[in-house]
């Protein structure tokens, strides 16, 4: 289902902020105009990736430091095939709806 997670402005240009949208936990990044969303749990150890640093489309969790691509959730450091979900956004009107199970 398609929720309305929060409102453009509150995401950090070139950040990250977590949202819980409909009971998952996501996080909402911002690179350049767009805003991808994807799981908060990192796959390695759960750690929480919304608290890690986002440098344009990689995102590294603050335990172990693993990189994530928030475009595609794919791992890419240490090792590829360590992927985590993505969900699909839309914007309108300022506000970010996240699809989400
Ligand atoms: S829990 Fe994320 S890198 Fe270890």
């Amino acid at each position: 289902m398609e929720v309305r997670a929060t409102a453009v402005e509150d995401v950090p240009s070139g950040g990250c902020k977590l949202a819980e949208v409909n009971g998952t936990r996501v996080v909402l990044a911002r690179v350049g105009e767009r805003v991808y969303a994807c799981a908060d749990t990192c796959s390695h150890r759960g750690g929480p990736l919304s608290e890690g640093k986002l440098a344009g489309a990689r995102l590294t969790c603050p335990w172990h430091g693993w990189l994530y691509d928030v475009r595609t959730g794919q791992c890419f450091l240490p090792t590829r095939g360590a992927a985590i979900a993505t969900y699909s956004v839309r914007i309108e009107g300022g506000d970010i709806w996240v699809e989400v199970p």
